[in-house]
């Protein structure tokens, strides 16, 4: 059976579009490799799940949408006017989200390295949700927080133990994985005084691209436990974060109902909530994927044995994912072709991009048999960690993005990169 088109695409006169707009016009006004990303798509996504986890928890739900899947200004603007918080892992990610307009008491900050020149900022700009991952980290928090006259509020990301990803790398919940306190260890700081800190919950995030509900729910059983335990210290429970990591499917759909995350999530966390107790999710490709495609051109075509390979003009240093996580990602012909195709449909092509590694590789497709050099092909569901994870490897430019309004208009959000400027740049160092 085939799989329908992905969220936001169709098909007018065998021409794929994306929220209606014509893909072929976009690359030739802006060229190739090109990000597409669609406001529509976008608030779309983020309304569901503001949606599912009011349903449960009101107005105490948060969705806190991780910057880190797509920090483009526009993308965060569009996100914040659909009500959503933002969660963020650096100075550069809480600057972004802040100028998008959010409140920052709506904003938390996570992860695993933060500098004090970093916690200092955000507690100065009035980011005081903390999600502290050690010991040291608290203490440093605790000086910042002390030399400013503030506080700040924490909790202490727990590390769950549960083994959930779509991939080793995406793994974040095990015990030996670098992130979060073992949650023993929680019990004798949350037993001692600490000056400027006030603790006010648990978080947890146990990977990326999970599609299991089960998973999510042994960690919420894991939540409500150590939440618990708070409580039997006095101290109250004021924010429960259960982090991100709900997978996507072939459409660039949540695999898992934003309702039916928060129904499980409700019925788990019921023994330790009250009307004060604010509940986070901070999904980041749940939100950002299907509202973005990769548009590439196709350089060359030669036989590798017994298969056919394109070679497009997007690599590994444009989009990362494939060659990292062995990740499948959708590649459709923008122009459909009259095909032969019906009984060679199953055949399936190899495409590559054009950086000097055997690693840099978009998979195997079907329904490519056609693609001839100079041909279009979309990559879908590149709205998450595309763009953001792009490099300059050999020398090779940033992809232009642009953003598609709800209106039609398309906004140019960053240029493409100019080799030739970069250079430039670089000789006046050298010579300075
Ligand atoms: N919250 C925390 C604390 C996180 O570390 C992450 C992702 C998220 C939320 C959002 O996870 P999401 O809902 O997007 O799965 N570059 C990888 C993904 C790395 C995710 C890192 N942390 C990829 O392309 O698959």
């Amino acid at each position: 059976m085939s799989i329908s088109l992905p969220v936001g695409l169709d098909r007018y006169d065998g021409k794929l579009r994306f929220v209606e707009q014509d893909l072929t016009s976009l690359a030739a006004d802006f060229g190739t490799p090109l990000y597409v990303y669609a406001e529509e798509v976008l608030e779309q996504q983020a309304c569901a799940w503001r949606e599912g986890m009011q349903r449960c928890f009101g107005e105490r739900a948060l969705v806190a949408y991780a910057t880190k899947a797509n920090d483009r200004l526009r993308v965060l603007q569009t996100l914040a006017r659909a009500g959503c918080g933002f969660d963020i892992v650096s100075e550069g990610e809480m600057l972004r989200a802040l100028a998008s307009g959010v409140d920052p008491e709506r904003v938390v900050f996570s992860g695993v390295g933060k500098s004090d020149l970093e916690l200092r900022s955000a507690l100065s700009k009035g980011v005081r949700h903390i999600n502290v991952e050690s010991e040291s980290e608290l203490l440093r928090l605790s000086k910042v927080a002390e030399q400013q006259g503030t506080h700040a509020s924490v909790s202490l990301r727990l590390t769950p133990d549960i083994a959930a990803g779509g991939h080793d790398k995406i793994s974040t919940g095990r015990k030996t994985d670098k992130f979060g306190i073992a949650p023993e260890r929680a019990l004798a700081l949350w037993r001692q005084p600490w000056h400027g800190i006030t603790f006010d919950g648990v978080a947890v995030h146990c990977g990326s691209q999970i599609c299991d509900l089960a998973l999510f729910e042994q960690a919420f059983r894991f939540v409500v436990e150590w939440a618990q335990k708070m409580q039997t210290l006095s101290l109250p429970v004021r924010r429960l974060d259960l982090g991100g990591g709900i997978g996507i499917d072939e459409r660039g759909e949540p695999a898992l109902s934003p309702l039916l995350y928060a129904r499980a999530a409700q019925k788990w966390l019921a023994p330790v909530l009250d009307e004060k107790t604010r509940i986070l999710v901070e999904p980041g490709r749940a939100i950002a994927a299907a509202a973005g495609l990769l548009l590439t051109r196709v350089l060359d075509r030669k036989r590798i044995e017994d298969r056919t390979c394109l070679v497009v003009d997007a690599g590994m240093n444009n989009f990362l994912r494939c060659a990292l996580y062995d990740a499948h990602h959708r590649l459709l012909p923008v122009v459909c072709k009259n095909t032969l195709a019906k009984h060679t449909q199953k055949t399936k092509t190899w495409v590559v991009g054009p950086v000097c590694e055997s690693s840099d590789t978009f998979g195997t497709h079907e329904g490519l048999e056609q693609a001839a050099i100079g041909d279009l092909l979309a990559l879908c569901s590149a709205g998450a960690y595309g763009a953001v994870m792009a490099s300059d490897y050999n020398a090779r430019t940033r992809a232009a993005e642009v953003f598609i309004e709800h209106d039609g208009n398309t906004l140019l959000l960053r240029a493409r990169e100019d080799a030739r400027v970069r250079l430039a740049e670089e000789e006046s160092l050298v010579r300075a």
